[in-house]
């Protein structure tokens, strides 16, 4: 088995929720995951009804349970996350306690949280200026990010106020998910899904990068990037990841990722 096999089966195994699938996905497929239905996930009859009362019970079984519970599985899912994602973990415990990324992510939740209430809007913006110094890792307070998101190495990071990123997301350092505008409004990207960013590479504006798209290291993205394609150079040209090939194969095919 290839070590890129051994990464893609251990990310599997860890992550269950984690949708490695590339492009062509059956209507059986979109039907059995947890993702909402979309332009390409057709769900239709009483299957998909299914689906989506189902989807309506967990949330509510899960506003239910006390907020430290929640908060404390959502921590437990980080650290599982960035110990699939970066070779050098040994541990949790390890990452608790060294990762830059992880402890970036953790204090935005938190001003993000504030950031919803108007007058605790200067204060999560100081919040997010104590991390920043600390982690190198710069997440202005409103920016919206999913669950599992990680970022390794963490220094160099920016993320815009309006940026909006999906689960299972993975940074790598010297990312920048920038405006071109001095306009207020949305401004920042938008990231899908199990989405890959490699180190120093630039996404500009208001783009849409689909769920599963993977961004070579130093690229600038300034244009939307389908779902389930890879993206390289300045400014970035895409192809589509080959039928049924997985993401994080391709990264280890793709060379230019790693740059
Ligand atoms: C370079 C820049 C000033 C161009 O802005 P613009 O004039 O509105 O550019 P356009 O959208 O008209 O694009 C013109 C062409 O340049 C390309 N382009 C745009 N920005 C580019 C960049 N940074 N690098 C390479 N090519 C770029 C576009 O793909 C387009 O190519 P095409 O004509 O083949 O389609 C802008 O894209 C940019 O990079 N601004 C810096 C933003 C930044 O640093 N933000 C950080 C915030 S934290």
């Amino acid at each position: 088995m290839s070590q890129a096999s051994s990464v893609v089966g251990a990310a599997r195994n860890a992550l269950p929720g984690l949708r490695l699938v590339a492009g062509g996905r059956s209507r059986e497929d979109a039907a059995h995951t947890d993702a909402p239905p979309d332009a390409d996930h057709l769900c239709v009859g009483i299957r998909c009804r299914h689906e989506h009362e189902h989807d309506e019970e967990k949330r509510l079984a899960e506003s239910r349970r006390p907020w430290w519970v929640r908060a404390r599985d959502r921590v437990l899912e980080d650290l599982d996350a960035a110990v699939e994602r970066d070779p050098a973990a040994t541990s949790r415990a390890q990452m608790a306690v060294v990762s830059p990324g992880l402890h970036a992510i953790w204090a935005h939740r938190v001003a993000h949280s504030m950031w919803q209430k108007e007058g605790l809007r200067l204060p999560a913006r100081v919040l997010s200026n104590v991390a920043r110094t600390a982690t190198g890792v710069e997440i202005h307070p409103g920016a919206t990010i999913g669950r599992r998101f990680f970022i390794d190495h963490g220094m160099g990071v920016v993320i815009g106020e309006t940026a909006e990123v999906g689960d299972d997301v993975m940074l790598y350092h010297g990312v920048t998910l920038g405006g071109r505008t001095l306009n207020k409004g949305k401004r920042h990207p938008t990231l899908g899904n199990g989405i890959t960013v490699g180190a120093g590479a630039k996404i500009l504006g208001a783009v849409e990068l689909g769920d599963g798209a993977q961004i070579g290291a130093n690229s600038v993205v300034v244009k939307d990037v389908p779902g389930n394609h890879v993206a390289t150079g300045i400014p970035a040209r895409h192809r589509a990841l080959a039928d049924r090939e997985d993401p994080y194969e391709a990264m280890f095919a793709e060379p230019a990722l790693w740059i």
